[in-house]
């Protein structure tokens, strides 16, 4: 993709979240993923760590699963190791969580605001290797953007 277009999709994160209900401007920030990444985007949305589990957040996609233990699924990987995951074929992560059984393909970010996290950015893809390091750099600056945004 077009480093424009990434810049864009920036700069369009960056006027949505200047809205001051975070539900809001959550919600609207996963249509913007979910619209960006149309070509392979089967699903995209939020988890929030609450305690020992990620709760879902605001999403675009099927119906997903509501909490995923912290040891569990390549979110709760992702949340633990504050580490980004990019899953070429979910088929071979061990532990995987396949709320869609038509899910190929995956990328996890954490969301870190002083060093914890927050949560994840969560994209799925029905098509293996969807997703690069070049999507994990711009999902990256997206979740910098929002864990400056979450209080
Ligand atoms: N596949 C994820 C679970 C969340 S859904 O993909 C929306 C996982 O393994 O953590």
């Amino acid at each position: 993709m077009e480093k424009q277009a990434f810049e864009l999709f920036l700069k369009q994160a960056e006027a949505l979240l200047e809205e001051e209900d975070c539900i809001a401007g959550l919600a609207n920030c996963s249509a913007l993923i979910y619209d960006f990444y149309r070509d392979k985007c089967s699903w995209a949305g939020f988890y929030f760590k609450k305690g020992n589990e990620l709760v879902l957040g605001p999403f675009q996609g099927k119906v997903a699963c509501t909490r995923i233990p912290l040891h569990r699924g390549v979110c709760g990987k992702a949340a633990t190791t504050m580490q980004t995951i990019i899953v070429p074929n979910v088929h071979e992560f061990d532990g995987h969580i396949a709320c869609d059984s038509g899910s190929n393909s995956e990328i996890v970010v954490c969301i870190i605001k002083d060093g914890n996290c927050l949560g994840v950015i969560d994209l799925d893809s029905y098509q293996f290797n969807a997703f690069n390091e070049e999507d994990a750099l711009v999902l990256e600056k997206l979740s910098k953007m929002i864990a400056n945004y979450l209080d």
